[in-house]
């Protein structure tokens, strides 16, 4: 499989809205303490390119390991999920995942991917309309952390199913988590969601896949410095900051950060920043969820508990919960 058909989230072409608020976030994100910029800003075309290298590295087990799952169980979802359903994709970048669970399901109706990438995803679409004459694929161009509509339901078709695999969900600060899964339990009431997550394990795993030893996460995360570089008119010397991750057990969550490696100052859009030795830029969350703990949320927002399916190591997880009905 080609490392650019893995992307779960690939911005190569942003809209002029997506430019704007990463100039927005990332100076309101230098200027609060701790620094924070959001983690959805780093996939511009290069952090996409790096992404796509992420998710094929030994150390990065989630992705080979959510596609293994939806492999060998797609057609017991299919048999939850029923047929003639219209699937929501949500981030759905280059279309690989949703293939395997087309091939498994019983005439599926339409398919709504929504990402923020346009130019990616109908190039995307018009693949998948090709292997699939008879689905209906309708691109839907949004930032599905917002607020936005589905177009009307079609006659004739069956349930409104939600796809969020990946463990993006993990992306999300908790109090986020749950108002996107409150959000998505109205768009797909009466349908299901079936979602993908990074489960609880031992720190060297998580090490190892946040801290490869190609240093591929650590351009990554870098590349967010080159990003402010290239499109803010910034001036970060990249040699002059670290990557650093490390999982923060009481908080059940792998942190990723730039480290200043010395006293420095920076300007971005013509405003001075000063960096002491050692102060950080907090630049994503990957959460790690138990079965109880997501099973919770979900619940919390609205979503009755279905069956799991995880891969023998018991390192990731594909859930299914049913959408509320009112
Ligand atoms: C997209 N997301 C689920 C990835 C993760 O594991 O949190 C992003 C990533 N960050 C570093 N490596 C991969």
């Amino acid at each position: 499989m080609p490392a650019s058909a893995l992307s779960a989230r690939r911005l190569s072409s942003f809209p002029a809205d997506a430019k704007s608020s990463f100039a927005a976030d990332f100076v309101a994100g230098l200027a609060r303490r701790p620094r924070r910029i959001p983690p959805k800003h780093f996939y511009d075309a290069e952090g996409s390119r790096l992404f796509d290298r992420i998710c094929e590295l030994p150390e990065y087990y989630p992705t080979r390991t959510e596609l293994r799952i939806l492999a060998d169980h797609a057609p017991e979802m299919a048999a939850q999920i029923g047929p003639h359903a219209e699937i929501v994709e949500f981030g759905a970048g280059s279309l690989v995942k949703i293939r395997l669970l087309l091939d498994a399901l019983d005439a599926p109706r339409r398919y709504l991917p929504i990402d923020i990438s346009g130019e990616h995803l109908n190039a995307s679409a018009v693949a998948l309309r090709a292997d699939h004459p008879d689905l209906i694929v309708q691109p839907i161009i949004a930032d599905y952390t917002r607020p936005f509509a589905l177009p009307p339901r079609l006659d004739g078709t069956g349930r409104r199913i939600g796809f969020f695999p990946g463990s993006t969900i993990g992306n999300f600060d908790p109090d986020d988590a749950l108002a996107f899964l409150t959000q998505a339990g109205r768009l797909l009431r009466g349908g299901g969601l079936l979602l993908g997550f990074d489960l609880v394990k031992g720190p060297e795993v998580l090490h190892a896949a946040y801290n490869d030893a190609q240093g591929v996460t650590a351009a990554f995360n870098l590349n967010l410095l080159a990003r402010a570089n290239a499109e803010l008119g910034a001036d970060f010397d990249l040699d002059a900051f670290d990557h650093a991750a490390f999982y923060n057990a009481p908080l059940r969550r792998v942190e990723m950060h730039l480290v200043s490696r010395r006293a420095q100052s920076v300007r971005v859009n013509g405003r001075c920043y000063a960096f002491d030795e050692g102060e950080t830029v907090h630049t994503e969350n990957s959460h790690k969820f138990t079965l109880d703990g997501l099973r919770a949320m979900a619940t919390q927002a609205g979503f009755g508990v279905g069956p799991a399916w995880t891969d023998p190591e018991r390192l990731f997880c594909v859930h299914w919960l049913t959408a509320p009905t009112a």
